[in-house]
């Protein structure tokens, strides 16, 4: 396992690191026990830092983290959580106010309930999970998350952007008003590189990367019979419905034919792809799976990407959000 400086922190973090949505419980039934097990076994292959949030399986995957915690004897563990806006703003909306969303009181029970799920002293990393760049001019949560840190509750601070939408975070990139910025960036989603890197690179804020694989698709072992497997009212179910899974099938069948010649998997190249950009810090993998878990660890070997590949790859650049 290769480590990377986390900005501005000083921090060493692992380059994979374990993306714990799937812990919650809304991507099919977990077991808890299966899921310590996996989260055990990526400490002792070296992860060292985890993302979580309280949406996810409202507070289960912090409480299933904490527990991992506690069994782990090993060397220090960075947890990176989230908070979320007392009320979300429509994915449509272009440029929704963020006054009121986060409010004092809001995210001083947020940040108490997040201690105690964890059952630690102090978070690590505490991330709006809602962002927008009017934020920059209505700064009260900025007031709350200082005044936390200050009582010793938060460590860091960050935010995750919007889906598919890297350049609202250009700006809290440029003024270093936070420690890290977590958004979208793979093989489909190619736009961070061209102005919120630089950005972020300028005022050495951290970035995590999300949905290195897409969400599944770039794992390319999807089959036609994938989607009828999944279960019902399961998070991927919704995600690619209708024409959707067909449609990302092909791409991602066009994918592995190209990277074919230079990789064993496709998952690899979606993988070391992200890692290429030097502003990552850090790729949050979902992986609940023992093998995944050691392939992606595997995968951080430091060699370089193969430029002839990037080259190609702009080609295949996709632009789209399943998540609405
Ligand atoms: N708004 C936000 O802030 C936000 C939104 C979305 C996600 N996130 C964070 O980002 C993390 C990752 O998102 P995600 O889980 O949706 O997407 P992802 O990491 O792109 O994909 C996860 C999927 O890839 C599979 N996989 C992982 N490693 C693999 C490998 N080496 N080979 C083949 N398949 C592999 C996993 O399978 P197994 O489970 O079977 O191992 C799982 O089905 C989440 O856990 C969460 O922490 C944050």
């Amino acid at each position: 396992m290769h480590y990377r400086t986390f900005g501005r922190t000083g921090w060493q973090v692992s380059e994979i690191s374990f993306g714990a949505w799937q812990l919650g419980g809304q991507w099919g039934t977990v077991d808890d026990e299966e899921s310590i097990g996996a989260l055990l076994q990526a400490y002792e292959q070296g992860i060292n830092f985890v993302d979580t949030a309280e949406l996810y399986g409202a507070g289960h995957s912090e409480e299933v983290i904490g527990e991992s915690l506690r069994r782990w004897q090993g060397d220090k563990v960075y947890v990176a959580t989230k908070i979320q806006p007392l009320r979300w703003p429509d994915p449509d909306d272009d440029a929704p106010l963020m006054r009121g969303r986060y409010p004092e009181w809001y995210l001083r029970e947020g940040v108490d309930a997040a201690l105690t799920r964890l059952g630690v002293e102090r978070l690590d990393l505490l991330q709006l999970h809602c962002w927008a760049p009017s934020a920059l001019t209505s700064l009260d949560w900025l007031e709350t998350l200082n005044a936390l840190r200050v009582e010793g509750k938060v460590d860091r601070v960050g935010v995750s952007l919007r889906d598919y939408r890297p350049d609202e975070g250009v700006d809290v990139a440029a003024l270093g008003l936070v420690d890290s910025i977590q958004v979208i960036f793979n093989l489909f989603e190619q736009r961070p590189t061209e102005r919120l890197f630089p950005a972020s690179a300028a005022s050495d804020t951290a970035i995590i990367d999300r949905v290195a694989f897409d969400s599944g698709s770039l794992s390319g072992l999807w089959t036609p019979a994938t989607y009828d497997s999944w279960e019902e009212g399961s998070q991927q179910k919704e995600m690619f419905r209708g024409e959707r899974f067909t449609e990302t099938y092909e791409r991602v069948e066009a994918l592995k034919r190209l990277v074919s010649p230079y990789y064993s998997s496709l998952a690899e190249a979606a993988v070391k792809y992200v890692l290429s950009s030097p502003e990552v810090s850090t790729v949050i993998a979902g992986m609940s799976s023992s093998r995944n878990i050691s392939r992606n660890v595997g995968y951080s070997d430091g060699l370089p990407f193969p430029e002839e590949l990037r080259a190609q790859l702009a080609d295949h650049a996709w632009i789209r959000n399943y998540y609405q």
